[in-house]
């Protein structure tokens, strides 16, 4: 029976088969050994490591997320800070605001008591004055109908004194009344007026005076006019006022023209009076209202314009004035037709037409 390797062992180099030496045996078992351990790292070393790798992987991804996920959570927490930061400033530019726009309306209420403590203060005056005006005119017109009495006998320089004394006198007590009508205008008695007829009257009454010698005076009130519902004595006042002021301011020469319209889809009607006088200048345009302004020293109360307007007003209606100086003037006044559901409306007289 042929022997294994017995081919081999022909072939083999001799020194294999020598006996080995002792260091040859322990190199050879360090070999084994290393190679053991090459096979142990590479059987059990290497998945562990490679799961401790894969682990720290993982953790290193997670914490990596975390980290985006807490720096995204950082980030919304600084938004949402400066966010309320810029809340906080806001509401604490509105506190700042409030407390200024408190303060100011502190300071108009005090500043607004004061004046309401002056106008209180004021009224009592005036309500004083007109006290005395009313208890002045009553024995001033005693007075005045005893001077007539003596005017009747009395002759020379008497009688010019005398005379003095009525101008005077009538000069005081058309500026009371002028100042009871501005001040306490009364209560409207109403009354059905065709303003063509209360124009004319006063027009007629108006032609007599010497004030309008060589002044043209124009009615130039159409005929469709409607009536209108007024207090007659009042308005008829105010027509006077207006046409004494504008003949007053006309020179020798001039027109002094009043006109009227109803005012299309208003339910009301405009009167003008207008005149080619001399007209105001525009700083004294403003006070012409005022009560007691006048330009006329001496010779007017300053009254007639502030008497006009109270009427007017109490009429719910509106006057106003246009002028162009050394041209003319034109006042304005704008009055309802009708005067429903006004305080006047209570003391209505029984209808009265003027026509
Ligand atoms: N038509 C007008 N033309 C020029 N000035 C006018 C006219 N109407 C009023 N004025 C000015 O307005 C002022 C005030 O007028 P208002 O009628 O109130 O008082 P007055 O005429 O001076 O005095 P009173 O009316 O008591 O006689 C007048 O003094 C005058 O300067
Ligand atoms: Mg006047």
């Amino acid at each position: 029976m042929k022997k294994p390797f017995a081919g081999a062992e022909h072939h083999l180099p001799a020194y294999r088969f020598a006996p080995l030496a002792a260091d040859e045996i322990c190199l050879s078992f360090g070999a084994l050994l290393l190679v053991a351990r090459d096979w142990l790292v590479s059987v059990y070393l290497l998945p562990l490591v490679s799961v401790a790798l894969a682990s720290v992987l993982i953790a290193w991804r997670l914490s990596r997320q975390n980290a985006g996920r807490l720096a995204a959570a950082l980030q919304q927490a600084q938004d949402l800070a400066q966010q309320r930061e810029k809340e906080r400033d806001l509401a604490q530019e509105e506190l700042f605001r409030r407390l200024y726009e408190e303060r100011e309306l502190n300071k108009e209420k005090i500043q607004f008591q004061a004046q309401l403590g002056e106008y209180e203060r004021y009224a009592a005056l005036a309500q004083l004055a007109l006290g005395a005006a009313h208890e002045i005119n009553n024995p001033l017109l005693g007075i005045l109908s005893h001077l007539e009495l003596e005017l009747k006998t009395a002759t020379g320089e008497a009688r010019e004194e005398i005379e003095q004394c009525i101008d005077g006198a009538k000069r005081i007590s058309t500026t009371l009344r002028g100042l009871l009508n501005y001040a306490r205008p009364g209560p409207l008695v109403l009354s059905k007026i065709s303003l063509q007829r209360l124009v004319a009257d006063t027009l007629a009454f108006l032609e007599n005076q010497p004030m309008l010698r060589g002044k043209r005076l124009e009615n130039r009130l159409p005929k469709d006019l409607p009536f209108i519902r007024a207090d007659a004595s009042q308005l008829s006042q105010v027509l006077m006022n207006l046409l004494m002021n504008a003949a007053q301011a006309t020179p020798q020469g001039g027109n002094v023209t009043i006109s009227a319209n109803k005012l299309t889809f208003l339910d009301s009607i405009e009167i003008r009076v207008s005149d080619t006088g001399c007209g105001i200048p525009p700083d004294i345009l403003p006070h012409v209202f005022e009560p007691f302004f006048t330009t006329k020293r001496g010779k007017g109360t300053g009254l007639g314009l502030s008497i006009c307007q109270t009427y007017v007003r109490s009429h719910n209606g509106e006057i106003r004035v246009d002028s162009v100086p050394a041209h003319g003037t034109t006042v304005t006044i704008t009055l309802p037709i009708r005067q429903e559901g006004t305080a006047g409306a209570e003391n209505e007289e029984q209808e009265v037409v003027l026509d």
